[in-house]
């Protein structure tokens, strides 16, 4: 079909619904949005093998709406923390189902990421022409991985202080960089207020933005080369 002026009538755009039809029709955007709707999944990719990455990105959205609520009630000081998330637990309405899912939701992420890895990985999904797809999928796994580290901490508890302290030794054990990563991620030598806040900052700005721009590219780069072939 080719793309009419902005807001003329145009042919019915595929199997759409009425108003993603009439949304794309107003923005001018039937070509760009009805190749994208029409696609046709190729049979052996509606195999469950091929459903991982995809759960993995549904679980990150219900990790988005969920955080946005705990963050309305969560307090990022070493004062405040520790109580705001008892608080969430025992006091908010639905706190602690939201806190649940949350953390489930977390677990449950990493789990699937991997998981997927493991299925590109042994149908050689990574092969050419998907090898930068599997960087970009190699950030996604490590940025995951981090959102889990740094909300490790945000309870503010004893498990969170030496979890961190444990894991921000390890870095601090690298070689030559060691000693900048450790003091780097800690705000100084100890683990102080100063490194709850560097963590709550990596765990709901810094990282959410380097993930959705990671996501972008990830799926962007799907549409491009379409799903792998059968072996
Ligand atoms: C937040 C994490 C991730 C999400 C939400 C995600 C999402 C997806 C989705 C929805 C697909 C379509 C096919 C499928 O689901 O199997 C896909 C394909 C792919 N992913 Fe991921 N992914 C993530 C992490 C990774 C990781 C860790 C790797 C590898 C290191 C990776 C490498 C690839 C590759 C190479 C493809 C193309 C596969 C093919 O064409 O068969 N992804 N990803």
């Amino acid at each position: 079909m080719t793309q009419g002026e902005v807001g003329q009538d145009a042919p019915a755009l595929g199997r759409m619904p009425g108003a993603l039809a009439w949304v794309t029709n107003r923005l001018g955007m039937e070509e760009l949005v009805e190749d994208q709707y029409n696609r046709i999944v190729p049979i052996h990719a509606t195999n469950y093998m091929y459903c991982f990455g995809g759960i993995a990105f549904i679980l990150f959205l219900i990790l988005v709406v969920t955080g946005i609520l705990l963050v309305v009630y969560y307090q990022p000081t070493p004062d405040g923390a520790y109580q705001s998330v008892v608080n969430i637990s025992t006091n908010v309405a639905f706190g602690w189902w939201v806190r649940s899912i949350h953390k489930w939701a977390a677990t449950g992420m990493v789990i699937l990421v991997f998981v997927h890895l493991l299925r590109v990985f042994f149908t050689s999904a990574y092969k050419r022409p998907r090898e930068l797809n599997w960087i970009s999928g190699v950030v996604l796994l490590i940025v995951t991985m981090a959102f889990g580290f740094t909300g490790y901490l945000l309870p503010w508890d004893q498990k969170a202080y030496w979890a961190t302290r444990v894991g921000t030794d390890i870095a601090g054990s690298t070689p030559f960089i060691g000693h900048f990563l450790l003091v780097s991620l800690r705000g100084g030598e100890n683990i102080t207020g100063a490194t709850l806040g560097r963590f709550f900052d990596l765990h709901v700005l810094v990282l959410p933005v380097v993930i959705v721009v990671f996501l972008g590219a990830h799926f962007w780069m799907i549409r491009r080369h379409g799903i792998s072939g059968r072996l």
